[in-house]
């Protein structure tokens, strides 16, 4: 330990995990430098600025910052003047096998042994997968060996169980802390980092590396699986007129199952669950013990962010204002409300944004986009286009749409007024897929609206009967009178 027993805690890697956890590690009182090979994000840190959006945490860095908590893009330093290290570079999936790409792990490794000049902890909390870890220590061991190194390097496995968008929360308040070590002096330290927890009674579960190692992937494997599981639930709720919010309420009753997790969506995105669940399927299938249900949660999943075109292509043309065409959508304007994977975080990794822009252009729309936090990522990750523009206000956004579509439920968008949001756009139409809209109110403003996993609503103000019967007639149907339709 450092002089006078203070212990002194270095960050590699200021993304997401890395900034988080020296945030909080900096408000349980340790000293704290977070170093990031990228300049530019040290520099707008050592300005007060945070490079991520992420709830409370630009102004713990504050609190903190020059005070216990430091950013350098110098890696030699951190490493040796700290004595605890946690990894939290970026373990990106291979685009091909989804197998994750550790190359940035075993890099900051390598550089650890490079200037080792004293013992040290090296706590992994990137998301590694099973094995890492005691990969990590024969590195380690290897490296130190053949430089005759009297020093040595105690590893750890710490996976993060972080939330985009409730991180700070989530890492201060865990349900529980998960550690893999395998030294008696290791676990001392840990033990030391995560005693203000204590106040909260916050279980830790002490392990080996590899059952810590897993235990990350299967906790994400798990809620993916959830979550693809409600949304399948939903697709069968559609077909046979059951409504999803009172089938995952009844689910969710029962403790054994669990409320939490169980709201239809567009689809999961983020920088988490599509990657571990892949890097999971992935080791799996390596070891010859394949998680096929994790496969088809995979499959599922990018089938319903690949399918909501045509899933908005269907919905429109049962309403009164588009045709069944194929042309239908052509030079019509769609507004957007939302691209981030989810409220809080301007994080576009996995979005159905991803998807739904890029095909709602190739059909034809001119779309026109709001997201409160997200469009700078979102510009970064979107080709440019003639007919895509990222509005300033949900207004600009919804003037003279023919459609608008939700993809995120930020709370600003719940509080919106349907009777408001009818006089902006051409049409009363909306497919809501995070269900915000109470179906009451939107059948009371006349709207057409797409819902997840329970009946669409058809307009049925008087306006709009004419227009409904011509279809109808058209295709050979009865005509419709002015009730619920
Ligand atoms: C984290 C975890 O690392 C990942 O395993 C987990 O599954 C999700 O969250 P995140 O913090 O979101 O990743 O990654 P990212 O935002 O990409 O940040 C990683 C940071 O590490 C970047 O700022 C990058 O510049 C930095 N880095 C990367 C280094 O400083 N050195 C390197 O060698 C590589
Ligand atoms: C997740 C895990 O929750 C966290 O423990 C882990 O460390 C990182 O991965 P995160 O990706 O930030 O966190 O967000 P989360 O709130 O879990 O949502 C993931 C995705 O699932 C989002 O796209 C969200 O919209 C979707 N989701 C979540 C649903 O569609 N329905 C739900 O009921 C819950």
């Amino acid at each position: 330990l450092g002089k006078n027993g203070f212990m002194k805690i270095g960050i590699i890697g200021a993304g997401y995990v890395g900034l988080v956890t020296a945030a909080c590690l900096a408000e349980f009182g340790f000293q704290v430098t977070c170093c990031d090979k990228q300049q530019a994000r040290i520099d707008m840190l050592n300005q007060g600025k945070s490079p991520i959006f992420e709830p409370g945490l630009e102004l713990l860095l504050n609190k903190h910052a020059d005070k216990n908590l430091f950013f350098t893009s110098d890696i030699q330093k951190l490493i040796q003047h700290n004595d605890v290290l946690f990894i939290a570079v970026g373990t990106p999936s291979d685009p091909d096998t989804g197998a994750a790409d550790l190359s940035a792990v075993f890099h900051v490794a390598a550089q650890i042994s490079d200037h080792l000049n004293q013992d040290k902890v090296v706590v992994t909390k990137s998301t590694v997968p099973v094995g890492t870890t005691r990969r990590l220590k024969q590195h380690f061991t290897d490296a130190l060996q053949g430089k005759n190194s009297p020093h040595n390097i105690h590893v750890v496995s710490n996976p993060e169980f972080l939330r985009e968008g409730s991180a700070i929360e989530d890492f201060m308040r865990p349900d529980r802390v998960i550690i893999g070590t395998d030294s008696d002096y290791s676990k001392s330290i840990m033990d030391m980092i995560y005693r203000p927890l204590y106040l909260y009674e916050t279980p830790i579960v002490w392990t080996d590396f590899e059952s810590a190692e897993l235990t990350k992937y299967a906790s994400n494997a798990f809620l993916a699986t959830k979550v693809a599981f409600i949304n399948e639930i939903a697709n069968l709720c559609e077909k046979t007129n059951g409504t999803i919010d009172d089938v995952a309420k009844g689910l969710g009753l029962d403790k054994r199952i669990g409320h939490k997790f169980l709201h239809p969506s567009p689809g999961y995105g983020g920088s988490c669950f599509p990657k571990d669940t892949l890097a999971i399927a992935h080791l799996a299938t390596e070891k010859n013990a394949p998680l096929t249900i994790v496969d088809s949660v995979i499959t599922s999943n990018d089938n319903r962010k690949k399918n909501l075109i045509t899933r908005i292509q269907g919905f429109l043309g049962k309403t009164p204002y588009f045709d069944h065409s194929a042309t239908a959508l052509h030079g019509k304007k769609a507004a957007l409300l939302g691209l981030s994977f989810k409220p809080n975080t301007d994080d576009m990794r996995e979005s159905p944004a991803l998807y739904v822009v890029p095909d709602l252009l190739a059909a034809g729309c001119i779309v026109s986009a709001f997201d409160p936090e997200a469009h700078e990522t979102a510009q970064q990750v979107i080709e440019d286009h003639p007919k895509l523009s990222f509005e300033n206000s949900i207004t600009d956004c919804l003037k003279d749409a023919d459609f608008l579509v939700i993809l995120t439920e930020w709370n600003q968008f719940r509080a919106l007024d349907l009777g408001e949001i009818k006089t902006m756009m051409n049409n009363p139409v909306i497919c809501d897929y995070r269900n915000i809209f109470a179906p009451n109110m939107a059948k009371q403003h006349g709207f057409c609206m797409d819902y997840v996993g329970k009946p669409a609503l058809f307009s049925t103000e008087t306006a709009h009967i004419e227009m409904i019967n011509k279809k109808n007639i058209d295709n050979g149907a009865k005509p419709v009178s002015a009730v619920d339709g």
